[in-house]
């Protein structure tokens, strides 16, 4: 009998979990395909450049959320849900720079559409900035 309690909660659990990690999958934001086409148009040898300017913008209108270095523990993001990401993290450095350029322009919920904000140029200098967090 004990057994079969031990059994049924481990089954549970089982499920859970997968209905839990389900979820989570669901809620990672994904870049449409297309996006990963968006070639970065700054030259490698204009990139550093770019990642100064790109530096600059971030400290006036990013780090409020996503930190001082990108970490995603800016005061501005404390009570949002979903958190800012981690800027720094495999899970955003993994992506083309196309999906991260398409992410600033449109926004999703609490992180807002930088298209109608910045220029585009603008935005490719932060995606270049966000490169130099890489861990
Ligand atoms: C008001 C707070 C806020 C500001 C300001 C902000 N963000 Fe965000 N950002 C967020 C939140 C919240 C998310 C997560 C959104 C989600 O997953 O639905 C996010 C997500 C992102 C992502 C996507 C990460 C991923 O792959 O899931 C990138 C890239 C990003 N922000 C970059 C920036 C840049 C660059 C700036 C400045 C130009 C900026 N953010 C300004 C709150 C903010």
């Amino acid at each position: 009998m004990i057994m079969n309690h031990k059994l049924l909660y481990i089954l549970g659990l089982t499920v859970f979990l997968g209905f839990m990690s389900f979820t989570l999958q669901e809620d990672r934001w994904k870049a449409p395909d297309g996006a990963k086409d968006l070639k970065n148009p700054i030259s490698a040898s204009e990139r550093s450049e770019s990642a100064e300017r790109g530096a600059k913008i971030f400290k006036t209108r990013c780090m409020i959320c996503h930190g001082a270095k990108g970490k995603g523990d800016g005061i501005g993001g404390k009570a949002l849900s979903p958190k800012p990401q981690n800027l720094t993290s495999g899970m955003v450095q993994s992506q083309f720079d196309g999906e991260i350029f398409w992410k600033i322009t449109n926004g999703r919920n609490d992180m807002i559409k930088w298209g109608p904000i910045l220029s585009e140029e603008q935005r490719w200098d932060v995606v270049n900035y966000v490169r130099t967090l890489k861990q």
